[in-house]
């Protein structure tokens, strides 16, 4: 580690959370890359997460990762986690991983109203013709969630994240723009988790006790920048509680910028208040290496306030970011562009 690098040393050094040991505390972000024709990952995706595996990530999170239902998301190029033929392509990724000392968590994906699919799209309120979720359909998606969880298992993952953040599935229960139902999964902030905490305990029980269990949630929407499940950190103690409660183990606290307080009154960013409601470890995400000052980062980190920072689109042009950085190679790294996301490196 040279001079220059010496204040991110805490950024950079191996440890272990939830159980798992990491080679750096840099997570993987997962992102959609259309690269799995059929819902099939093929060898090339697992050479695209091995390579940032041996660029110095410590924790792999997949791209969304479709649950085992109809209704999840219909993009034909978007991974799928069902058995078979998507189960063996994981396996492959999960072994070039493993095989280049990295950890790999998959993140279990229900698109709700943004599938596109209309009136086949499940959602909490069945707004702009969607179909409202009612009866049956609520045990039926908690078996898809545990089935797919089983099957990560099977493919060889050291984790799981259920993604609830974004404006999908989970997230359109946990805002109320988007969950205007009147019963016990809708209304008042410990009514509208009541369904992410049961997808929650659902792939809780379906995982060996000791596997990781991260819940990623965020504020914002991709469709609505300014929008917010939790007007007050009273609010979100009640959702993330709850979560917690039903077998969250990591919170990924998703936000634009890492270095943005999440309320007034405090400079904490989101996974600090999230590690400081619940205790429980903590992500955070955000224009790292594409505009957050690392000292920063590096500072907040010795603060205690997360554990582990995720790389998104840094890692696209920059496979090896994090290695290069460690050495203070920072000459070598391409500054993002978004033509990155077109390529396949
Ligand atoms: C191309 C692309 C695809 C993404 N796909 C997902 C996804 O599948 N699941 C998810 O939770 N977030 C997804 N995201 C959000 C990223 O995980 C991350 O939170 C975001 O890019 C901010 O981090 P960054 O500033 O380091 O890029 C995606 C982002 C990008 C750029």
């Amino acid at each position: 580690m040279t001079a220059t690098i010496a204040p991110l040393a805490s950024l950079f050094e191996p440890a272990t959370v939830a159980g798992l040991p990491l080679r750096s505390r840099f997570a993987m972000a997962p992102m959609t890359r259309y690269r799995s024709p059929g819902g099939v990952p093929t060898a090339e995706v697992a050479a695209y997460y091995r390579r940032r595996t041996e660029g110095g990530v410590g924790l792999v999170i997949t791209e969304g990762i479709l649950v085992d239902h109809p209704s999840a998301g219909r993009e034909t190029a978007v991974p799928h986690l069902t058995p078979g033929a998507a189960e063996e392509g994981w396996r492959r990724v999960t072994a070039e991983v493993h095989a280049a000392g990295g950890r790999i968590a998959a993140q279990l994906w229900h698109q709700g109203g943004a599938s596109g699919a209309g009136s086949r799209a499940w959602t909490p309120s069945g707004l702009d013709g969607t179909h409202g979720m009612s009866g049956a359909d609520f045990p039926r998606l908690l078996s898809a969630y545990a089935r797919s969880a089983r099957t990560a298992v099977q493919a060889g993952f050291d984790a799981v994240e259920i993604h609830a953040a974004h404006g999908y599935l989970l997230d359109e229960f946990l805002w109320p723009v988007t969950n205007r139902r009147a019963d016990r999964f809708g209304g008042p902030a410990h009514h509208r988790v009541v369904f992410p905490a049961e997808v929650v305990r659902a792939v809780r029980e379906a995982l060996p006790a000791r596997m990781p269990l991260i819940v990623r949630f965020s504020q914002f929407k991709e469709r609505d920048y300014a929008a917010r499940i939790a007007s007050s950190p009273a609010e979100l103690a009640v959702i993330l509680e709850a979560l917690a409660a039903a077998g969250a183990g990591v919170f990924h606290a998703s936000q634009r910028r890492a270095d943005e307080p999440a309320f007034a009154g405090s400079g904490l960013n989101l996974a600090g208040w999230a590690k400081r409601i619940t205790g429980l470890p903590s992500i955070t995400v955000g224009s790292v290496g594409v505009g957050t000052d690392l000292a920063g980062l590096a500072e907040r980190r010795e603060r205690g306030e997360f554990d582990l920072v995720a790389l998104g689109r840094i890692l696209l042009g920059n496979p090896s970011w994090v290695r290069l950085t460690a050495a203070g190679r920072t000459g070598e790294i391409r500054a993002y562009r978004k033509t990155d996301e077109q390529v396949y490196p």
